[in-house]
């Protein structure tokens, strides 16, 4: 798997990530050695901080039918499932094929065989084949397709739903003027401030951009929208 550089460039200062990653609640049992292999590997897993908020989030919202796009190795995937309401799914998309492996392996392991569904193949295609409702969404795959995936989730999204976006922060580097951007990721930060103007202010939605991991961005679906006319 492609190593992200940036999930090693905190964007809150180094003190506080310490803090955030070491004093609050740790993971116990199966999910923990899942995660502490993660570390180990430098899968791109989400950060501790980000593991707290879902598990409170979980606990305040409670979805029951739950869509991730990017499953790697399924430690997200296992989190949300062991946190969904009774009765409650995660469907949970991934292409490339040693991560699917992984992810089946471990998620047999868990024995969570029957509240996880792994869809194999690219979401650009496979997100037009579902039906949802989902309650919640966690986007946490390849940046670049976040404005092309965004209108069709949002479309499978429950009025009332949340959806979670990772890593919009660019290493702390979003709010640079492009000049000082590396010209081999100047397209990504172009296209993720202008997903960011779309959709931060939006009236059909509400937002909150958090400083956890690389940034997460969260958004309430209040109403219905067309945002077709950001694929193109
Ligand atoms: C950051 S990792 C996911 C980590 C996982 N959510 C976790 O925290 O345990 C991103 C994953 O998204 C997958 N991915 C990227 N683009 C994708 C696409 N278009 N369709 C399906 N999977 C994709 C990558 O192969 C990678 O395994």
């Amino acid at each position: 798997m492609k190593r992200n550089r940036m999930m090693d460039w905190p964007v809150v200062n180094p003190g506080i990530l310490e803090y955030l990653r070491h004093q609050q609640m740790e993971l116990s049992g199966q999910l923990r050695e899942l995660q502490e292999e993660a570390s180990r590997r430098r899968v791109p897993v989400i950060p501790h901080e980000t593991v707290v908020f879902l598990d409170w989030l979980f606990d305040l919202t409670q979805p029951k039918e739950v869509l991730e796009v990017g499953t790697a190795i399924g430690f997200s995937a296992l989190l949300m499932a062991e946190r969904v309401v009774e009765g409650g799914q995660v469907t949970t998309i991934e292409r490339n094929p040693q991560m699917i492996q992984e992810a089946l392996t471990n998620i047999s392991k868990f024995n969570m065989d029957d509240k996880i569904t792994v869809l194999e193949g690219d979401a650009a295609e496979l997100l037009q084949t579902l039906e949802g409702p989902y309650d919640f969404v966690f986007m946490d795959s390849a940046k670049a397709k976040y404005p092309e995936f965004f209108p069709e989730i949002m479309n499978l999204l429950k009025v009332g739903g949340v959806l979670a976006i990772d890593d919009v922060l660019q290493g702390g580097t979003i709010m640079y003027d492009e000049k000082y951007i590396p010209k081999r990721v100047r397209k990504i930060h172009r296209k993720l401030n202008e997903f960011l103007d779309e959709v931060l202010t939006h009236e059909s939605l509400k937002a909150s951009l958090l400083p956890l991991g690389d940034g997460l961005l969260m958004i309430t679906k209040k109403e219905n929208h067309d945002f077709s006319y950001m694929k193109s």
